[in-house]
């Protein structure tokens, strides 16, 4: 497959760049050159050129786990080698392409298709079968894909409603293979294909699994030849572009799936090697750290103005706040800055509901307005709503940069409210790859200003090993527990409450 080379981009503002035609525009963030150029010396004083080079040259930046953060080696289309550790990678990561494009070809007569994973196993697949279903002309296999996340049985009973067991397939999606509510939900739905009459062999062949813990599915009844290893040197948030990204191959073809990664490995070739100062995640950075600086932001927010990426803010929120939320630096001691809150939703939707507060809230949220130029429909409507979708995404960001004044206090608008517009030439796959990768690749920029490991994530740990002790407190169905080590008086009285 060839790889896009970036094109120029003809009549870009002064203020933009252009990447894997991607153009940033970062007019409306307010910074002066003279405030551009200590940016730019800030990041090489924290040494984020050698970090870039040691993230793809797979040296352990993940120092809390001992092990690199090799993601880009997933997406690396050149199969140029990628050493771990003195081991090329490549032939591994390769020989799972060959599987995933077997696998496409095979899966005939298969209606649907349940995706049983949570947090990084569930949010890119999901996001990007959202984001590719209006690509006109798209291969589709016409699978119906089901999400299956949440512990909660609403999406479960809602899933095994629609979908037909002698010919559905399940894919269960899980790093460690320990998440309880991926093994849970893949025993239910094993359960409902034995109810629904099929053999304990129907069943070994309907299921799959898409793991770095081999034995663990093993041992859950998948067949060896079933399991999609991926390996520890993937962060799960970071994991779509393995074989984690299987609904994409399934339901749009293994040719769109390669073109979703060509688009992330673009992303990631300029991320590499364009200077400080014409790198599109670096800028985005920077711009960030700078509001934080000036204006001490606690939040952003993205409004992609494109239906289709409305799960792109929910994928966006893991990688940003989970790689970076950390008070903690490398050095163990207490950064001065880390994840802001991030939230958003598709534009124009989401002016109607918290953009009054970006316009006249006490707080400044810097805003990565996203857009893209082709219409997302060939509807005969298609050319004119899509105008109208621009012009508020260009009005939106118009305003909050220059506010207006008026008498009445009410209808003052401050201005000097931040933003970035990214345009992107169309929504398919190799721009939604190229999307992602610029998003990855700024969350390890700002993680590398800040001093943070973005690629371990600790503080999601002790919430889960709480939930077992008070798990088999509401078991006992007991409404006089009392407060112990593990359960203090306030969960205690919850429990009670729930057990009446
Ligand atoms: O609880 C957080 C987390 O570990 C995420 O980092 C991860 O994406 C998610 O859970 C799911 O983990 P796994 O893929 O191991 O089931």
């Amino acid at each position: 497959m060839s790889l896009r080379p970036s094109q120029t981009t003809q009549n870009l503002p002064k203020t933009a760049i252009a990447a894997v035609d991607v153009v940033l525009d970062t007019a409306y963030q307010n910074i002066s050159t003279a405030q551009w150029e200590d940016l730019f010396s800030f990041a090489r004083k924290a040494k984020l050129p050698e970090f870039i080079a040691d993230m793809f040259a797979g040296k352990h930046i993940n120092q809390s786990e001992d092990r690199p953060a090799l993601h880009s080696a997933l997406r690396n289309l050149s199969k140029d080698p990628v050493l771990l550790d003195g081991k090329d990678v490549m032939p591994a990561v390769s020989e799972v392409w060959h599987r995933i494009e077997a696998l496409c070809n095979k899966w005939v007569g298969v209606t649907d298709v349940i995706h049983i994973g949570i947090g990084g196993s569930d949010f890119g697949p999901r996001l990007a079968i959202e984001a590719l279903a209006h690509v006109s002309g798209i291969e589709s296999h016409g699978m119906r894909m089901h999400f299956l996340a949440n512990i909660d049985t609403a999406e479960l009973a809602r899933i095994l409603n629609r979908a037909l067991p002698h010919s559905t397939r399940v894919i269960i999606v899980s790093k460690s293979f320990t998440t309880l509510e991926t093994t849970m939900n893949a025993k239910a739905v094993a359960a409902w294909l034995k109810e629904n009459g099929l053999t304990n062999s129907q069943i070994s062949k309907a299921l799959y699994a898409v793991t770095a813990n081999v034995p663990a599915a093993k041992a859950f009844g998948v067949e060896k030849d079933h399991i999609f290893p991926f390996w520890d040197w993937v962060g799960g948030r970071y994991s779509v572009w393995s074989a984690v990204g299987l609904p994409i191959a399934l339901q749009y073809g293994f040719k769109t799936f390669e073109e979703f990664l060509a688009g992330a490995h673009a992303m990631d070739v300029h991320f590499r090697n364009a200077p400080l100062e014409e790198n599109l995640p670096v800028i985005m950075a920077l711009a960030l750290l700078h509001q934080q600086e000036k204006h001490h932001i606690k939040a952003y927010s993205a409004i992609p103005y494109a239906d289709a990426l409305d799960w792109f803010p929910k994928w966006l929120q893991q990688l940003d706040m989970e790689s970076n939320g950390k008070s903690i630096g490398k050095d163990g001691k207490p950064v001065k800055h880390s994840s802001p809150v991030v939230f958003g939703s598709a534009g124009s939707n989401a002016q109607h509901s918290y953009f009054q507060l970006f316009h006249q809230g006490p707080e400044i949220i810097p805003i990565d307005f996203i857009a893209v130029r082709k219409p997302m429909s060939d509807r005969p409507e298609a050319v004119a709503h899509h105008r109208i979708l621009l012009s508020n995404c260009l009005a939106q960001a118009q305003a909050l940069a220059h506010g207006k004044s008026a008498d009445n206090p009410n209808d003052v608008y401050p201005g000097k409210r931040p933003s970035n517009l990214l345009l992107l030439p169309e929504l398919n796959a190799f721009y939604l790859g190229a999307l992602l990768a610029l998003y990855e690749n700024r969350a390890a920029t700002l993680g590398a200003l800040w001093n943070i490991n973005s690629f371990d994530q600790p503080g999601v740990e002790y919430g889960k090993v709480l939930a077992k002790p008070i798990e088999k407190a509401l078991s006992s169905g007991e409404s006089n527990i009392q407060a112990s080590d593990s359960i203090d008086a306030v969960t205690a009285a919850r429990i009670n409450l729930l057990n009446q």
